[in-house]
């Protein structure tokens, strides 16, 4: 146990992310592969993003997808505790999840929900629906009659994303016939931006613009528009004037930025890492075929390094002879195919390498660092994509 203190920076504090695993079995934890997840990092970016945030706007931090593959219960938790008002999950197991941990925030279910079977349990558990379309309004009234009990729900307005709402031009008639219906409360009306990461702000500020067409549309209809949303992290970043009365930011929250472009705007610290153990060194002679199809040749004697962790784990299999991983400071290539549970390294630089040693997949060792964005880069993907891709059977233990 100390001797894992040591080497990996890690401290018994607290184990969370759905794992029930105790203390006693740290050890196993962090014996092959895991995801460190800094809480004081967290905190620190909830902070820096309140701070862009002018009274009465409040931040709601967006943890589904077990916030980003962070782990949804810690971090909700420690969102809240930093000055976040509230929670948005997708799924309806996210919502009921957060409220089986003993979350009573307000939590914002962003995905559509259609059936009596989930407004029963949303009503259960005190969540709270988008509603996209007329149906489903009346869907959930009908069904909140015979159960006796009102709902907040969020109106989803479709302005440009082309994704759930309905169309920005039909809100007065929408409102009106939600307004009509029993057992339904209005608690707010929102949109969603398709390009907020963009450089070009051109269809941020059409989006913007429909959606203030929206609630001037409401207005000139003698309706007090409700709490208004419209901002996701690049978003909250990028323009204040499109903050209204709440943000939902995600990435952002784990310490990334949406885009280049956006670095400018506050401080943030990523806060997970990805860690595994080096499980066997050995010296191969040159002509020697590395893993699966030989996609690694040495050219000469090398030095190869065997690490606890693959594509099962969330590697991208596509990172095969392209990565590099960070070991005692120093930066080092990933050589032949990742294979599901184990991929190998050639550490010729650093010939007295130990079985046990721990390698930095993604985070900080020493003056270099490895992000999210360089897979993504690599990849062809987003960050989002990578942070969400480290499966469950990567322990999440918190550090810091
Ligand atoms: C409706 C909605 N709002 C907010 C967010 C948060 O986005 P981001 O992670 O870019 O802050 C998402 C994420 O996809 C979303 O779907």
């Amino acid at each position: 146990m100390q001797e894992l203190k040591r080497t990996t920076g890690v401290t018994t504090r607290k184990l969370e992310g759905g794992f029930p695993l105790t203390v006693d079995a740290f050890g196993d934890l962090c014996q092959r592969a895991w995801v460190e997840i800094d809480q004081g990092a967290l905190s620190h970016n909830v902070r820096q993003l309140k701070q862009l945030l002018s009274a009465p706007t409040q931040l709601m931090a967006v943890v589904k997808a077990d916030a980003y593959g962070h782990g949804a219960t810690m971090v909700a938790r420690i969102a809240l505790e930093a000055g976040a008002s509230g929670l948005c999950v997708a799924t309806l197991q996210e919502g009921i999840q957060l409220r089986e941990a003993g979350i009573e925030a307000p939590i914002l279910l962003l995905g559509a929900m259609n059936t009596p079977e989930q407004v029963n349990a949303i009503a259960h558990w005190q969540l709270e629906p988008t509603i996209c379309t007329p149906e489903q309004a009346w869907m959930f009234s009908e069904t909140l009659s015979g159960l006796k009990k009102t709902l907040p729900v969020h109106l989803k307005l479709d302005t440009g994303m082309s994704r759930l709402g309905m169309p920005w031009q039909e809100v007065t008639q929408f409102v009106r016939l939600v307004k009509r219906l029993p057992y339904l409360k209005i608690a707010s009306i929102y949109s969603h931006l398709a390009t907020a990461d963009s450089p070009d702000p051109t269809i941020m500020r059409l989006q913007h613009q429909r959606f203030e067409d929206a609630i001037a549309q409401l207005r000139d209809a003698g309706i007090k528009p409700p709490c208004l949303h419209l901002a996701n992290s690049a978003a909250t970043l990028a323009d204040a004037s499109l903050h209204y009365d709440w943000v939902r930011a995600g990435l952002a929250l784990y310490g990334l930025y949406p885009a280049e472009h956006l670095r400018h705007a506050v401080d943030l610290k990523p806060v997970m890492q990805v860690k595994a153990r080096v499980t066997q060194v050995k010296t191969i002679p040159p002509g020697t075929g590395v893993s699966y199809g030989y996609q690694f040749i040495a050219d000469k004697e090398t030095r190869i390094a065997i690490v606890g962790i693959g594509y099962a784990d969330g590697v991208p299999r596509n990172l095969s002879n392209k990565m590099t991983v960070l070991i005692r400071g120093q930066q080092v290539r990933q050589i032949g195919a990742i294979t599901m549970d184990q991929l190998m390294l050639d550490v010729s630089a650093i010939p007295d390498l130990q079985t046990g040693e721990v390698v930095t997949l993604i985070g900080q060792d020493g003056d270099l660092s490895i992000s999210a964005d360089d897979w993504a880069e690599t990849l062809g993907t987003i960050s989002w994509e990578i942070l969400c891709s480290f499966k469950h059977r990567l322990p999440r233990v918190a550090v810091g």
